[in-house]
């Protein structure tokens, strides 16, 4: 049975793998995305992981190539439309431009549906057919099954929930509106409100602060992360503000969707319960007739940072 290939793409990096059919990665690579590149270097970058897996592994057959990239992908998915936080991204369709390149059958899809999918194939969300999917990283991305199905709305960019505004006239977003979820929600806002927290009581910040190099500014959210798991009450604090924000989201979403559960992913969900306890009592209080049906189960991700490139190669395979 033939592998296919997986293409993770997002603001720093461009990470692959070579994947079986029953989702196994078989082999990884990695590469940065250069700063300041105009979509060129991104391409570049991306061709290369698809050559060195393939000079690595001459024995497998490869039969397509599944992108996943951090944007608004449209709906023949071959190509990024729009990204909020990516610096840039070509101009020409992705995919004829890697097929071109590397002689593969090549499909572009939303980073997020890409994790989800990957999710619901092999990981959290494996035998339900109503799955919402939420990747908490740099933004807020979606994934919504529906019936078994990804759903990709009309133009391929439905489940642009990081853009659901919560907040009317709040904070700006990359996308140009304001008061997107993912302003509140997200890693950069996990990172925003415990910088806030230290610069209040920077006492009480000193155990935080000591995890970076001791300014405010220094703070990073895998120092977030690593002090609310010590039980740091700034950290701590800042999970529960963005899980409380988090939660509220997820009802609006299952008000509308009416899923069996919800999967948590992205980088920000690996701290575990400090982001998903919030979330499922803001869930709970928010959910519209919450005691009169019955509530999604909120999972976190279990393919963790490879579920893009593991739903990406999965999408090819199809
Ligand atoms: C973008 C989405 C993307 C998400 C996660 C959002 O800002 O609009 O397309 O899936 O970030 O990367
Ligand atoms: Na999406
Ligand atoms: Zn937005």
């Amino acid at each position: 049975p033939a592998h296919t290939i997986g293409v993770d793409v997002g603001g720093t990096k461009v990470a692959a793998g070579l994947v079986a059919p029953d989702g196994t990665i078989v082999a990884k690579t990695r590469r940065s995305t250069p700063p300041g590149d105009t979509g060129a270097g991104t391409v570049a970058a991306i061709v290369d992981t698809i050559e060195e897996l393939r000079a690595g592994a001459q024995e497998v057959e490869v039969r397509a190539v599944g992108i996943g990239a951090a944007g608004f992908v449209d709906v023949q998915r071959t190509t990024v439309v729009f990204a909020p936080n990516l610096a840039e991204w070509p101009d020409d369709p992705l995919a004829t431009q890697v097929e071109a390149r590397v002689g593969l059958r090549t499909v572009v899809e939303n980073d997020a549906n890409a994790a989800a999918w990957g999710e619901v194939e092999h990981g959290a969300g494996r035998g339900e057919a109503y799955v919402v999917c939420i990747t908490v990283g740099t933004g807020i991305g979606g994934g919504i099954v529906l019936g078994g199905e990804l759903y990709r709305g009309r133009w391929g960019v439905a489940a642009e929930i990081g853009h659901l505004r919560v907040v009317p006239g709040g904070r700006p977003c990359g996308c140009g509106n304001r008061g997107c979820w993912e302003q509140y929600a997200s890693g950069r806002a996990l990172v925003r409100e415990a910088r806030t927290r230290a610069e209040e009581d920077p006492d009480l910040a000193l155990d935080l602060l000591a995890l970076g190099d001791g300014t405010i500014e220094g703070i990073e959210g895998r120092h977030v992360t690593a002090a609310a798991q010590k039980g740091d009450p700034v950290a701590l604090g800042a999970f529960e503000a963005c899980g409380t924000w988090l939660g509220q989201g997820m009802a609006d979403l299952a008000a509308i969707l009416d899923p069996g559960c919800f999967v948590i992913g992205g980088g920000v969900s690996e701290a575990g319960d400090a982001l998903l306890e919030p979330a499922r009592r803001a869930f709970r209080a928010a959910l519209t007739a919450g005691s009169h049906r019955p509530n999604a189960d909120v999972r976190r991700a279990v393919l963790g940072n490879d579920a893009g490139i593991v739903g990406a190669a999965a999408l090819a395979r199809r």
